[in-house]
């Protein structure tokens, strides 16, 4: 079986961050959002892997994340040369999948217990598509599904009376059918050919769908705020592990990783906490829920609930709480009165506080 990850969606909710970046390509506990996926992709022995980009950001892609040798996969990069919607983007990988049933993972999803179920299970069950399910008190913003005796009956996207509380996940496992539905299907209101509307063809059609239920969390990173609850459920999970040098003067509570290089000088990391590699923190405080990227210097401030790309720098700034700071941005403050501070701040931002 292969995969595909879809990644070329704009973020436009995530601007000023997506002006210089690609959301997937975002770190949260230092690590970027695609790594999660390609990850557990490989955990579910799927060896070949297409990633769906948009041309402009094919470069920055390639890069970031390579050709798979890091996971043990194959990665080729597939161009969607318009945004015009999931089903055109899964269009665009008919030459890459070929005829075998393929996962198709929304770049943009994180689920905790990763993929391997789902690909057993759609093995077994002999459906033209399975869809994954999450139940969610307003399902309004994501399609939503209808169940009847164990299969799917109806899919629907983002609507507005929705006929259950089953939201569809950004994972979906597809026989060769589903290209066949996506060139019947017309672009939805939003003008985007709607992966909803090619599944719901494929049930008119009278194939079988099957509905599968997440175990553990799931979260689509689409906002800001999603993006520091993704954070928060990652740094969870994670074990302590010092590899940089904490003088005797911090104090290290909970689970914190220190990368090699970082260095932590008279200062209170309080887990979970990550800190990247080449760090310095010094005369401040980290608080729970924090990511500092590589690089990262921090002087005489406060940090909690927050994540801090690689470069940047702040300095003498009372607190900050729930940022999303980009890379080399520079946040510096000369008189030292206690104050709380919130940004989204975008690669290379500079704020100066007199
Ligand atoms: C897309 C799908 C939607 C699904 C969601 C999950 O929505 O169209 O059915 O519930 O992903 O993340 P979009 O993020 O494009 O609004």
């Amino acid at each position: 079986m292969k995969a595909i990850i879809l990644c070329a969606g704009e973020g436009t909710r995530l601007r000023p961050l997506t002006y210089t970046s690609a959301k997937h390509l975002i770190p949260i506990a230092n690590k970027p959002v695609i790594f999660y996926s390609i990850e557990a992709i490989a955990q579910a022995g799927i060896r070949e892997l297409g990633i769906v980009v948009s041309p402009h950001r094919e470069e920055e892609f390639k890069q970031t994340v390579g050709d798979g040798s890091r996971w043990g996969i194959e990665i080729s990069y597939i161009l969607q040369p318009q945004p015009k919607g999931l089903a055109h983007a899964v269009a665009c990988a008919h030459e890459f999948v070929g005829r075998e049933p393929f996962l198709v993972y929304l770049g943009d999803n994180l689920l905790e217990n990763g993929v391997a179920d789902f690909v057993r299970a759609f093995e077994r069950e002999e459906a033209t598509a399975s869809i994954v399910l999450y139940e969610v008190e307003d399902p309004r913003r994501f399609g939503v599904a209808q169940l009847q005796d164990g299969q799917v009956v109806r899919v629907i996207e983002k609507p507005a009376e929705p006929p259950s509380n089953l939201a569809i996940v950004g994972v979906y496992l597809f026989d060769e059918k589903i290209f066949e539905a996506i060139r019947e299907i017309k672009p939805s209101w939003r003008n985007e050919l709607e992966i909803t509307d090619a599944i719901q063809r494929l049930i008119d059609k009278g194939y079988r769908v099957m509905p599968h239920l997440v175990q553990g969390w799931w979260k689509d990173v689409g906002k800001p705020d999603d993006l520091l609850q993704a954070n928060r459920l990652l740094l969870e999970r994670i074990v302590t592990h010092i590899d940089g040098e904490v003088d005797s003067r911090s104090r290290v509570q909970e689970r914190v990783q220190v990368a090699q290089g970082a260095k932590i000088i008279n200062s209170e990391l309080r887990g979970p906490v990550v800190i990247g590699e080449g760090a310095l923190i010094e005369d401040s405080f980290i608080g729970p829920f924090t990511a500092i990227g590589p690089r990262v210097r921090i002087r005489h401030s406060e940090i909690e609930y927050s994540i801090l790309m690689e470069g940047s720098q702040i300095e003498g700034i009372g607190r900050i709480d729930r940022s999303l700071i980009g890379r080399n941005v520079v946040i510096s403050k000369k008189d030292r009165r206690p104050e709380v501070l919130s940004f989204v701040l975008a690669d290379n931002s500079q704020i100066t506080l007199l």
